[in-house]
């Protein structure tokens, strides 16, 4: 099964308008025809996310927003729905990343609303998993997994396998420097592309696209791209400089 392979960047609570407008327009302009056999996407903060759409028509480099709420308009001080994101261009949005669940208080529950708010726009949602150190340290990665995807993915029965991401972020790996070997990265990609698989049907687990994300660098892309179930990288630190970016791009490629 090929999957087109996907570098994301999540560039979290960093720059300006006018740098978010600057890091996109290097970022395409330096793309070659080679860079074209990955998908490339990139996540600024909500506030650029509009301008950053000017930069990014007719290039390749896709929007995607970091967070989403469920309800499409209403009396939600501060809320960003799903039809305003379509509105600002972007065709992706990531939700549930570790930081939300760790700081804004976001549960499998408010996931599984946000997932299918994405879904009924027609939103790519990046669906963010991962176990903390000391889940992993008890032996417990593969259940918290499991949870984070039944209670997440609760009523939610996808056929089209284009239609949404998952990452893979283990939590003790994020910021950190500490970056999964690509045999962790492996083996639990292995599990949800599995997991997938017995819930979905073969055609979507075969075909979806599993990401790892934490601590991705120019340096240790190409080795875990090279493991079957690595289909692409969400890059947070590494991805708000875009030459660092580039090469990340550049060495994903397995050819
Ligand atoms: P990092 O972040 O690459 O800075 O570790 C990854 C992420 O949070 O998506």
């Amino acid at each position: 099964m090929t999957r087109m392979p996907l570098i994301a960047g999540n560039w979290k609570m960093f720059k300006t308008v006018s740098e978010a407008v600057e890091t996109a327009g290097t970022l395409a302009r330096n793309l070659t025809g080679r860079d074209m056999e990955v998908q490339v996407m990139i996540a600024p903060p909500f506030t650029a996310l509009s301008p950053v759409s000017r930069v990014l028509k007719d290039t390749p480099v896709a929007l995607g927003a970091q967070n989403l709420f469920w309800e499409k308009e209403g009396a939600f001080t501060g809320e960003i729905s799903g039809p305003m994101l379509v509105s600002a261009g972007c065709r992706f949005v990531i939700v549930g990343h570790s930081e939300r669940r760790q700081y804004f208080g976001e549960t499998d529950e408010t996931v599984n609303k946000k997932l299918k708010s994405a879904l009924e726009v027609a939103l790519i949602p990046v669906l963010c998993i991962g176990e903390t150190e000391s889940q992993r340290e008890a032996g417990e990665t593969f259940s918290v997994l499991d949870k984070q995807l039944s209670d997440g993915l609760k009523g939610i029965k996808l056929k089209d396998p284009e239609s949404w991401v998952v990452a893979y972020e283990p939590v003790w790996a994020i910021g950190t420097g500490k970056t999964a070997t690509s045999a962790q990265a492996q083996e639990v990609h292995a599990f949800i592309r599995n997991w997938v698989t017995k819930a979905m049907g073969e055609n979507v687990g075969g075909a979806l696209r599993i990401l790892y994300g934490g601590s991705v660098k120019p340096d240790n892309i190409s080795e875990l791209m090279a493991m079957p179930d690595v289909d692409g990288a969400l890059v947070g630190g590494a991805s708000l400089d875009p030459d660092i970016f580039l090469e990340i791009i550049r060495y994903s490629r397995q050819t």
